[in-house]
């Protein structure tokens, strides 16, 4: 059986995505460019130098900014959304997480955070969830996923390799880390989004123990 479960925080514990989304299109459209929902699932998961980079590369605007510019755009992105998020309480945590973490500490499994975003702590502790999780991976301390290094770090910090682990994303970006580094994913959203070959619940409320011990003996029998 798994040993660890590895949990992304936006768009998996509370709904934060849709700050980080609000957040990005109105940086864009300040600058003339347009996104919408469909083009922001390519930001999901995604670091914030490279988010932006990416909405940049979007709107055609890949050189017309300094290194300088780009950072001052990425910190009034960051301001906007901190202001978004000091109004998040343990009563935005999504339903069913909160008895799905009481359930692991129960069972002796182990529970880190692999979140790409800098702002992770804090919302943890703004939920109140900080007794639930053994670590949280610093995500300024590795490259953005789809590269696999923070499910590999949150692991490592674990004392577990990922095999070991299930990891669970709502981003193609984060599936794509999850399976490179060789968890097992579980996806939150629609398969159409994040691959037909996982397992994906559409909404949170399904993630009991009980869902994922039966994932890991279909997956990895
Ligand atoms: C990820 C989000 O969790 O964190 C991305 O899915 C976001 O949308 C990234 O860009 C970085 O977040 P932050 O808070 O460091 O800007
Ligand atoms: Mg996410």
């Amino acid at each position: 059986m798994f040993k660890g479960v590895l949990f992304d925080l936006d768009g998996v514990i509370t709904d934060t995505a849709e700050y980080h989304y609000l957040a990005w299109k109105e940086l864009a459209a300040s600058i003339g460019i347009t996104i919408d929902r469909e083009f922001n699932e390519q930001l999901k998961g995604v670091s914030r130098l490279d988010s932006l980079k990416r909405i940049l590369a979007y709107g055609g605007k890949e050189n017309a900014y300094s290194e300088e510019q780009i950072a001052n755009l990425a910190a009034q992105k960051n301001e906007q959304y901190v202001k978004m998020i000091a109004k998040v309480t343990p009563a935005d945590v999504y339903p069913g997480i909160l008895s799905l973490l009481q359930e692991l500490k129960q069972a002796g499994i182990k529970v880190g955070l692999a979140s790409a975003s800098i702002n992770a702590p804090a919302l943890i502790e703004r939920m109140e969830l900080s007794a639930y999780f053994d670590t949280i991976a610093r995500a300024d301390q590795v490259p953005s996923k789809p590269d696999p290094a923070i499910f590999e770090l949150a692991a490592k910090n674990l004392g577990l390799e990922p095999e070991q682990c299930i990891g669970i994303e709502d981003a193609p970006a984060g599936i794509q880390a999850i399976k490179a580094c060789h968890a097992l994913p579980i996806g939150v959203g629609k398969a159409s989004d994040l691959g037909q070959d996982i397992a994906v619940v559409e909404n949170t409320a399904k993630l009991t123990l009980a869902y994922l011990e039966e994932q890991w003996r279909k997956y990895r029998a």
